[in-house]
């Protein structure tokens, strides 16, 4: 039999639900649609799982205030994908159309600025300060390598760190930021702090890298978002950078088609089959499982229980996932 990583939180997620479903409530009922749309899209919920687990691998006890925050990890995660789509023209998310399709630009643009908000709310309603600066950091990080993403658009000879920093930023911090919370409410020790936060980092890390392997090789139903869009964006992606900037006989196509403003589908289907015929795919691959394993080594420091059993499966499904 197969469990699941998130067998052990299966009631604590369903709270979960139930405070996000009523933090999206407004007194405007289009807002509280819109953003009901991209809730109920559905989503892994790997933030909000990932603060919870590490809560109780703390031996966390009070349980009400993790549920808020880890609602609020997912208000805020999917406020970033309403306005991701937008940045990245994707027309589909979570398997459905992507909320500025469905109710344009304008919007979607404020239903992210609410859903971003409610998460704030239900964060900030904790006493405690630092978890209010690890949320706010995190959100920081993300808006800075939203920007330095867009900086270095089209340019195919962006080095390899910066597409680590733009990663970080983007999605390992925000990953980060729910395991170390997570952590700190549970009363976890500074070093159990710092462990978890180790844990969070490199699987958000390995969990962008896999992103970009999935945008080039995916299954685009089972993804339930549109592939090759980081070829058409000109997107920093790992696989399409190791390719372009290695020395395969498709390379330089690579780079030319990455460069141009427009492309045709034909270009991008080249471009998918060039990156395909490299070791790219291969090389990004082993270094998200590098990645992974550093995520593992991080929970060392955690005593044993089931909770640590379900992050250490969690960690095994980045590798596997498909969507
Ligand atoms: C998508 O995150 C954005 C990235 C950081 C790659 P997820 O793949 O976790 O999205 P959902 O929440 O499951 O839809
Ligand atoms: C995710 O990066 C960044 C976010 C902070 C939402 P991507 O642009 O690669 O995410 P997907 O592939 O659209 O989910
Ligand atoms: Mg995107
Ligand atoms: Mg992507």
């Amino acid at each position: 039999m197969v469990v699941r990583w998130d067998a052990s939180i299966v009631d604590d997620l369903r709270l979960v639900e139930a405070e996000i479903t009523k933090s999206v409530r407004s007194r405007q009922p289009l807002l509280t649609e819109i953003a009901t749309h991209v809730i109920n899209a559905g989503g892994k919920r790997m933030r909000p799982g990932i603060a919870l687990l590490s809560f109780h691998s703390v031996g966390g006890k009070d349980k009400e205030k993790i549920i808020q925050l880890a609602a609020a990890f997912e208000l805020i995660h999917s406020a970033t994908l309403v306005h991701d789509d937008i940045n990245d023209g994707a027309d589909t998310r979570r398997g459905t159309i992507a909320a500025y399709r469905k109710y344009g630009l304008q919007r979607a643009l404020i239903a992210g600025d609410f859903l971003f908000v409610q998460g704030f709310r239900l964060g900030g309603a904790m006493e405690a300060q630092e978890v209010v600066e690890m949320v706010a950091e995190s959100c920081t990080a993300m808006a800075e390598s939203e920007i330095l993403q867009i900086e270095v658009e089209r340019r195919s000879a962006t080095p390899l760190d910066t597409y680590m920093s733009i990663i970080g930023g983007k999605t390992a911090r925000p990953i980060e930021a729910s395991a170390r919370v997570g952590a700190y409410i549970g009363g976890g020790s500074t070093d159990e702090i710092e462990a978890l936060g180790r844990f969070g980092l490199n699987i958000g890390y390995a969990f962008q890298i896999m992103d970009d392997i999935l945008d080039l090789t995916g299954d685009r139903k089972t993804l339930g978002k549109p592939l090759g869009m980081d070829i058409l964006d000109s997107k920093a992606n790992l696989p399409l950078m190791i390719a372009m900037q290695g020395h395969y006989p498709g390379s330089d196509r690579i780079a030319e088609v990455f460069e141009k403003d427009r492309k045709t589908n034909e270009e991008i289907n080249e471009t998918l089959d060039l990156v395909q015929a490299t070791d790219a795919l291969d090389i990004a691959r082993s270094q998200a499982k590098d990645l992974r394993d550093a995520a593992l080594d991080a929970l060392k420091a955690i005593s044993p229980s089931k909770y640590k059993d379900s992050l250490i499966a969690l960690a095994g499904t980045v590798l596997e996932r498909t969507y």
